[in-house]
């Protein structure tokens, strides 16, 4: 196993603790901006440092089709290649492809899509994702699994978890580096506690480094999800960090760290950015509003961060939309809101004082009650 992980302090079932990778040592409750050809759109990795940026998640997926991954081993690996020091994190690219591209095909072999690049008909199997995993050479590495969406019901459901149990070993075999990379195991099950309670137990069994709930964040209403989070993470580890896949509105971290979560990813907070939206305690605020165009304030007066010190509200509404520069300036903010979240939960929880963190944070973002 190529990580420790420490548990600092807990509150009920919400855990503060220390992820030691092989290139960082990170905070939980960690939130981890996605990039998708090696970068986090419109920040350099100094700025991602700048704002206490510790993992970042890059897809086996967009790498392999550029610059592909055997460039990337050959030229030293992802961290170097795109000059980021800290942890890299990358998914096994099934869930791109089946969530981008409608024409992929899942079989027991793998998944099979054609290639955007020329048409062709291509296979990922479990193999090769973890062999064009090992070349791109991130901290964690995840399984290949068969993601359906929560909103389907039926047998489906039942073979993709299935599935997902036979294609773990396949990857734990093909897995060359698991003394410098950390290979998690994905729970599937859709929303059937008895499907999930069989993917728990089996993952557990293999005693992986990690384990990762996947499936959500697909439509699914919150009580389905946060119950299906609460379920998992019961039947996981307690010494081993438990990732939830796929999300990130600020609300549902809370609520999962609540639940016993330690990690998510989710592109929102960059993909809302580019539309204009900015994270606020309140919530969001939309900068495209014709009312910005006169506001003087700066997105949000508690945030420390360099855009809220140094740009109103004014200017951003004049750049968003029209200038690369409003989107990137809107990111920044937007993922150091996120690091600051992550922060916040981390040192509340290690400082006994989660149970108040929390009810000031619902009260920021629902002052009527609702
Ligand atoms: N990203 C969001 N959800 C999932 C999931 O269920 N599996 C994988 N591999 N990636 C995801
Ligand atoms: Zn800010």
């Amino acid at each position: 196993m190529a990580l420790r992980f420490e548990v600092l302090g807990r509150f009920n079932r919400a855990r503060a603790a220390q992820l030691t990778l092989p290139h960082f040592t990170c905070q939980t409750p960690l939130f981890m901006p996605v990039g998708t050809q090696g970068t986090i759109k419109g920040l350099t990795t100094d700025q991602l440092e700048e704002i206490g940026c510790q993992i970042i998640l890059g897809n086996t997926y967009h790498l392999e089709l550029r610059p592909g991954s055997q460039l990337i081993d050959d030229l030293g690996g992802l961290h170097k290649f795109m000059n980021w020091k800290r942890a890299l994190l990358t998914d096994s690219g099934g869930f791109q492809m089946v969530s981008l591209l409608h024409l992929a095909d899942i079989t027991e072999e793998g998944v099979t899509f054609q290639s955007p690049v020329d048409g062709k008909p291509m296979l990922l199997t479990p193999e090769e994702s973890i062999h064009i995993q090992n070349n791109i050479g991130a901290d964690i590495i995840m399984a290949l699994d068969d993601v359906v969406k929560t909103t389907i019901t039926g047998p489906r459901i039942e073979e993709a978890m299935y599935r997902t149990l036979r294609w773990i070993d396949r990857c734990i075999a093909a897995h060359k580096k698991p003394d410098v990379q950390n290979l998690f195991g994905i729970v599937q099950g859709g929303l059937d506690p008895v499907l999930r309670d069989i993917c728990v137990k089996g993952l557990v069994e293999r005693n992986l480094p990690g384990y990762a709930i996947g499936g959500l964040a697909g439509g699914e209403d919150k009580d389905s999800f946060w119950r299906v989070v609460a379920q998992c993470t019961a039947g996981l580890p307690e010494d081993k960090p438990r990732y939830v896949m796929g999300v990130g509105y600020p609300l549902d971290i809370v609520v999962c760290s609540a639940l016993g979560a330690d990690m998510y990813d989710c592109v929102y907070p960059t993909r809302t950015a580019r539309f204009g939206t900015a994270l606020v305690p309140e919530g969001v605020l939309k900068l495209k509003q014709s009312v910005m165009a006169t506001d003087e304030r700066p997105i949000d007066p508690t945030c420390p961060c360099m855009v809220c010190k140094n740009y109103t509200r004014a200017y951003l509404h004049c750049l968003v939309t029209k200038d690369a520069m409003g989107s990137q300036l809107l990111s920044y903010h937007n993922l150091s809101f996120m690091m600051r979240l992550s922060r916040d939960l981390h040192m509340s929880i290690l400082e006994g004082r989660f149970p108040e963190f929390v009810r000031g944070f619902l009260r920021m973002q629902f002052p009527k009650g609702d």
